[in-house]
Parts: structure tokens; C-alpha cells; sequence
């Protein structure tokens, strides 16, 4: 272990010897463990870091105001629709997707290692449940929907697996853990799940000052969801990946509920089209949503996070009446491993850390603790879409809202992104494939509830239904289970009752 000495010398070359103003009146336990949180700060990245922030602050933040002029919404030919595709096409692309699974040369990566501060919980977003009958977390219904290696293992007759790596932080990697272990790694084999932690910068003051959240604790934060390129270098997950033979990576955020890991048709379309990397969207809701806009900015792809847009182009019209920029992030992408390989071992230093100005509680000089009332800290963000620029051959997917995307972002005070709409989406989705699928539902008395014509994401659908994904994956499959049968809200259709519904055989 690193010396206070030393530790001390570092921080002199960092400029930022502060941090051990209080070191000399702390008990051996903190005082070791400040130490060992200070040890690996690399002297002249530490000092480029609060330098960068400070810098980085000093600029006028918000939207840029050259960016309109810079700005064009992707050219068509580079984006694939679900919706606006002939079915036969559709299916080329699921096969494809499948195939290649099949293959095992697809992989999922969850990024996991976001702090959820809007939600409000102390414990990681995945371990979230938003109340529905099953009450299953986010994790599980994301492990569940690993079913898609039994769809393409039936499909091919061949075994296959669908590795799942799930980049933690050091907030989220204990209780994540822990958690799969608490539940059995929800039947998975843990080989085939691999957790890896991403780094975690210091918050900085406006004057270039990282900041103690104790008198034993640097207020840290981690890197970005784009500290991913990194994070893969570091814990060697590229190699990993070669080494099952895994080509292709869908990465995905954790609070979208309708998230479909290792999507066959994205994937298979990806493919398909040859491309590197890829993005799934959705049409904005509206100019106001806080969606990232898929876009070209000087002719390049990229995406435009919805912080740095200003209203007025969010709000461009199309002749049609459509917004102009309305592919809409849903932080869900393609990746060819080659494409990450490049990026880890060439791009990743060019990737240019995001400003988030935040309330950082800190130690005053007294060794007092303040918690702000306005924001004081900086903390330095990478974003995992920042490396869409250096695709050769980038593609956007544009999927239905109703089908793929809900996520979970706020408390149930807000109005949008919370627990509530998050449930209602997915129960919304799972009623419309159980009448997709022939299903009736009966009120109390047994008598037929009436079928609403249209079903609108802010009202709860007329009955319960969650479909468990190890029955469903995407909605298929469920008429053997629902043809031509009435059901009592709540109908949970999870592997038991299709055990009992299932048709026996003579
Ligand atoms: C993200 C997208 C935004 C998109 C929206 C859709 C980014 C930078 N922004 O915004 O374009 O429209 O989702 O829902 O991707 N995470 C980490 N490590 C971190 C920070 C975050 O793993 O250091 C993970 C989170 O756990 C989460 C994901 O990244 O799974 C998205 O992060 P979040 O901060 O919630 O991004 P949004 O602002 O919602």
C-alpha cells in the first residue's frame, strides 16, 4: 500500500494536496482507506481532469449556438424501420438475427453504472420494481428475456448462449452482485454473466479543486456511460467476448421496462446492412421529450443529447407536420466487436468528457459538512454514443414506442418516465398481445369486458395482463395458451399457468 508520503508527493504534482488537509487527525481505518482511494489517481490525469473541469465550466454552458447551422437529420437511406418495412423483409432481418445468435456470436451489455439520483433509491435502478402483479425488478425481467437463446436454439436445433456483460459502478457493483447471487442468477449459468466495474472521476469545484465529501472520502462520480470503452480495456471484456466468439454486442441502458435484449431484428438488420454501429430510435413524443437526437452534425453522425439542443431546433417542423429531428435515442446500439476494438485502442482519448454542473456536498475548511443549496461541483461525463463518428458504416433502427420503449427515470412525482407509466407500458403491451392472440377478459360476473378501439398510454388498460417473458419474449407464441379463452383480471401468464393451459398431448 501506498505511504502517506507518497500519496502526498502525487498529489503535489496534481496540484491537489488539499485533499489530505484533514488526513493527520483521522483514525487509522479512514485514514488508510483515504489513502487507498487517493493511491491510483494518476498524478498528471488528475491534474488534466480538474483543469479540463474547470475550463470546461468556465464556458457558456447549454445548447451551442452554431450547432443549428450544423446540424441535418439523418439521410434515409442510412435508417430501417419496423414500422415502415413489408413483412417479408421484417422476417429476413429476425432470421438474420437469429442466425447469428444461434451462432453465438452475439452478445448483450447492460450499462448499469449510473448513480438513478432522479429516481430517488439508494440501491441500484435494476433492483427497481414498479409494482407490477409479478413484482419482478427490472434485472429480472432482462434476465428473462435471455429466452431469446431458446427462440434461436429452436429455430436452429443448436445450443447456443447469449453472454450478458453488465458494466457496474462502485456504487452499483456490490448490490448488483449481490443481488443475482440472492436470486440464483435468475437460472442463468454466472458464467455467462460477467459484471465489471467502470472508473470513477473526482467532482471538482469551479475553481479546478477536487472535492472531499468527508474528511475521509473524495466525492467521486463515475465516468459516464461512455466510460464503457475504457472499462472494457480495463477488465479485458473484448478479449472475453473473442474468446466465446461473440462478433456482434447490443448494448442497452437499464430503466427502459421494454427493453428486448440481443434484439433479432435489430441485430439481424445491422447485419444485414454491414454496419459497425447502430442505433435504435424512437419518433420524439415531443420537441420537450428528454431524448438524445439521432442526427449528423457536419455531415457525421452523431447524437445531440437533449441538454445541449435549443428549443427552437427541437422544435423545427417537417413540410408534413413530422419534428425534424425526431429520432429519438433510446440508448440501445450496435456494436461489431471490430468497432470496439478500434475505439478502445485508438478513439477512446478523443472522446470529450460532458459538463454536468451538480449540488456536490463537500467539507468546508473547519472540517464542517455542507450540503449545498446551489450547485458547486463539476462532474466530467463520457457519453457511450460519443462514439458514433467513428463508425465507417453507421445505422439508425426506428422501432414503435409502444413496443420498446418506457423508461424509468423519475419518482412517481413527475409526470413522465416514472414507476407508474413504466408499469402501464408494459401492461398496456402485454393486453394488446393477449387480444392479439385471442384472449377475451370478463368482469366479476363472467361477463365479456368490452375491447377498447384504441388504448392510450395515459390511461391503464381495461384488465391486468402480464405475460411472463419466459413465455413471450416479443408477444409470440401465445395463442395456444389464449386462443378463444376468457380470463379474470389479473391474468399473469408466467410458466406455470402455461404449463396448465397448454394443450396436452394425446
Ligand atoms: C440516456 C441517453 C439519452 C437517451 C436516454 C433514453 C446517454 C448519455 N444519454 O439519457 O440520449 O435519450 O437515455 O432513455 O446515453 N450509466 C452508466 N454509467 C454512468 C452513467 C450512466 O452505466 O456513469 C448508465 C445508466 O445506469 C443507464 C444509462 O447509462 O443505464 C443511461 O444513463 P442516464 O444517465 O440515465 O442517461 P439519460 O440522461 O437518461
Amino acid at each position: 500500500m501506498a505511504s502517506e508520503r507518497e500519496v502526498r508527493a502525487r498529489l503535489q504534482r496534481a496540484g491537489q494536496e488539499h485533499l489530505l488537509r484533514f488526513c493527520a487527525e483521522l483514525a487509522p481505518g479512514p485514514r488508510a482507506a483515504l489513502l487507498a482511494e487517493l493511491a491510483p489517481l494518476e498524478p498528471e490525469a488528475l491534474r488534466e481532469h480538474c483543469l479540463r473541469a474547470a475550463a470546461a465550466c468556465a464556458q457558456p454552458s447549454g445548447p451551442q449556438p452554431d450547432l443549428a447551422a450544423r446540424l441535418q437529420p439523418l439521410p434515409l437511406e442510412r435508417v430501417g424501420s419496423v414500422s415502415r418495412v413489408d413483412p417479408d423483409t421484417r422476417r429476413s432481418w429476425e432470421q438474420e438475427g437469429f442466425r447469428q445468435i444461434a451462432l453465438n456470436k452475439v452478445a448483450v451489455l447492460l450499462l448499469a453504472g449510473g448513480q438513478g439520483t432522479r429516481l430517488g433509491v439508494t440501491y441500484p435502478k435494476g433492483m427497481y420494481r414498479v409494482g407490477l402483479p409479478s413484482q419482478k425488478t427490472l434485472y429480472q425481467l432482462q434476465a428473462e428475456r435471455m429466452r431469446v437463446e431458446q427462440l434461436a436454439r429452436e429455430r436452429h436445433g443448436t445450443r447456443c448462449t447469449v453472454p450478458w456483460y453488465i458494466m457496474t459502478s462502485e456504487f452499483t457493483l456490490g448490490p448488483t452482485a449481490e443481488f443475482f447471487k440472492e436470486h440464483d442468477f435468475f437460472h442463468l449459468d454466472p458464467a455467462n454473466v460477467v459484471m465489471f466495474e467502470q472508473r470513477l472521476l473526482p467532482a471538482v469545484s469551479f475553481d479546478g479543486r477536487a472535492i472531499l465529501e468527508r474528511k475521509d472520502k473524495v466525492a467521486m462520480a463515475p465516468d459516464g456511460n461512455g466510460g464503457l470503452y475504457r472499462a472494457l480495456a480495463d477488465h479485458q471484456i473484448l478479449e472475453d467476448m473473442e474468446r466465446r466468439g461473440v462478433e456482434f454486442v447490443h448494448v442497452y441502458c437499464v430503466d427502459n421496462i421494454l427493453v428486448r435484449l440481443a434484439d433479432p431484428v435489430f441485430i439481424g438488420f445491422c447485419v444485414l446492412r454491414g454496419a459497425d454501429c447502430g442505433a435504435k430510435v424512437v419518433e420524439k413524443a415531443s420537441p420537450e421529450e428528454p431524448v438524445g437526437v439521432v442526427c449528423q452534425v457536419d455531415g457525421v453522425a452523431q447524437v445531440v443529447e437533449y441538454s445541449e439542443i435549443s428549443p427552437e431546433v427541437a422544435r423545427l417542423r417537417t413540410p408534413d407536420g413530422r419534428l425534424l429531428y425526431s429520432a429519438g435515442n433510446i440508448c440501445n446500439h450496435f456494436f461489431t466487436r471490430g468497432f470496439l476494438q478500434t475505439v478502445t485502442r485508438e478513439f477512446e482519448p478523443f472522446l470529450e468528457p460532458h459538463v454536468a454542473v451538480k449540488k456536490v456536498p463537500y467539507v468546508d475548511e473547519e472540517g464542517t459538512l455542507v450540503k449545498p443549496l446551489e450547485p458547486n461541483g463539476i462532474k466530467m461525463e463520457k457519453f457511450v454514443f460519443d462514439v458514433l463518428r467513428f463508425a465507417k458504416n453507421f445505422v439508425a433502427f426506428e422501432v414503435l414506442r409502444e413496443d420498446e420503449f418506457s423508461p424509468l427515470k423519475n419518482a412517481d412525482t413527475a409526470d413522465r418516465d416514472t414507476p407508474t407509466t413504466a408499469r402501464r407500458a408494459l401492461l398496456t403491451q402485454h393486453y394488446r398481445w393477449a387480444l392479439q392472440a385471442g384472449a377475451h377478459f370478463l368482469d366479476e360476473e363472467g361477463a365479456w369486458l368490452p375491447e377498447p378501439p384504441g388504448l392510450s398510454p395515459d390511461e391503464d388498460p381495461p384488465a391486468v395482463c402480464e405475460v411472463s417473458p419466459l413465455v413471450s419474449y416479443s408477444g409470440e407464441g401465445l395463442e395456444v395458451y389464449l386462443q378463444g379463452r376468457g380470463f379474470q383480471s389479473p391474468l399473469v401468464l408466467n410458466e406455470d399457468l402455461a404449463r396448465v393451459l397448454q394443450p396436452q398431448e394425446s
